[in-house]
């Protein structure tokens, strides 16, 4: 999906999201710094935090989205290739974040579990944590339907393969695909799986206990209203958790 990643999110619009993303950050004492951006994919999201002068450092499972982010952050920006089950630690950071549901790519509570205790291991003293789920909402949506976006000269084809009365806790699955319109020269994109589970916030709430850390606020998100407190996984498309730390 790297080569179109960012034609087919378009309309993600991270200066919007930032606009209550980081107050809430603000209001646990963020101190500006260094961010970890863990699944960092094309270098969407760090792309703001470099203009607000943060030094950044991305990391992700995919080289070929870590050659974009390289391409967007230039020489200001550190990329590792690193799967977050098994994330080193690459230094204390201020700010560490999972944004857009890289946290949905592990398949259960274990795998949630080394993911969270790698992010904790790179926290500073005093450095939040934040990441975000999906909830069961947005799967029983975009990964129950068909969706077309066309862009650049492609048209990209998400299907989702998942049935909208499917549990909660769920693997849902859809397939990508995608094809160069007339006159573009690009190749076709052979259909692409893509599993992520649902975690209901109970399991999100354990995991991060789990792994040493203190769940300092949980919102839902939507478009209209931006953070929500309290999340409401029926009515609101993401989940947001701030954590730090527990004390030892
Ligand atoms: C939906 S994208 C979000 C990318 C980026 N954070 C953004 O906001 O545009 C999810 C990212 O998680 C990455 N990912 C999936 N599984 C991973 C793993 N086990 N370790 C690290 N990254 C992973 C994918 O490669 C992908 O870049």
């Amino acid at each position: 999906m790297a080569p179109v990643y960012d034609e087919f999110t378009h309309l993600n619009d991270y200066e919007t999201w930032f606009g209550t993303l980081i107050p809430a950050l603000e209001k646990h004492g963020l101190r500006r710094g260094r961010l970890l951006d863990v699944g960092c994919g094309s270098g969407k999201a760090f792309a703001p935090m470099l203009a607000r002068g943060w030094s950044v450092h991305g990391c992700d499972v995919s080289p070929a989205m870590l050659e974009l982010a390289r391409a967007k952050g230039g020489a200001d920006v550190r990329v590792d290739v690193a799967d977050m089950r098994e994330l080193p630690r690459f230094g204390e950071f201020e700010l560490v974040w999972a944004l857009n549901d890289p946290v949905n790519y592990m398949l259960d509570p274990e795998e949630l579990d080394l993911a969270l205790t790698g992010m904790r291991r790179n926290l500073g003293p005093d450095g939040l944590l934040m990441f975000d789920a999906n909830t069961i909402e947005a799967y029983r949506g975009f990964f129950c339907e068909e969706t077309v976006v066309e862009r650049d000269g492609w048209r990209l084809i998400w299907r989702g393969r998942s049935r909208p009365d499917d549990p909660p806790g769920t693997v849902f699955e859809a397939s990508f695909e995608a094809e160069p319109l007339a006159g573009h020269d690009g190749a076709p994109i052979a259909p692409e799986l893509h599993r992520e589970r649902h975690f209901p916030e109970a399991e999100v709430l354990a995991a991060i206990a789990r792994a040493g850390l203190e769940c300092l606020d949980v919102f839902g998100y939507t478009d209209e209203d931006g953070l929500v407190d309290p999340l409401d996984e029926r009515a609101h498309y993401k989940a947001i958790f701030i954590a730090r730390r527990a004390s030892e």
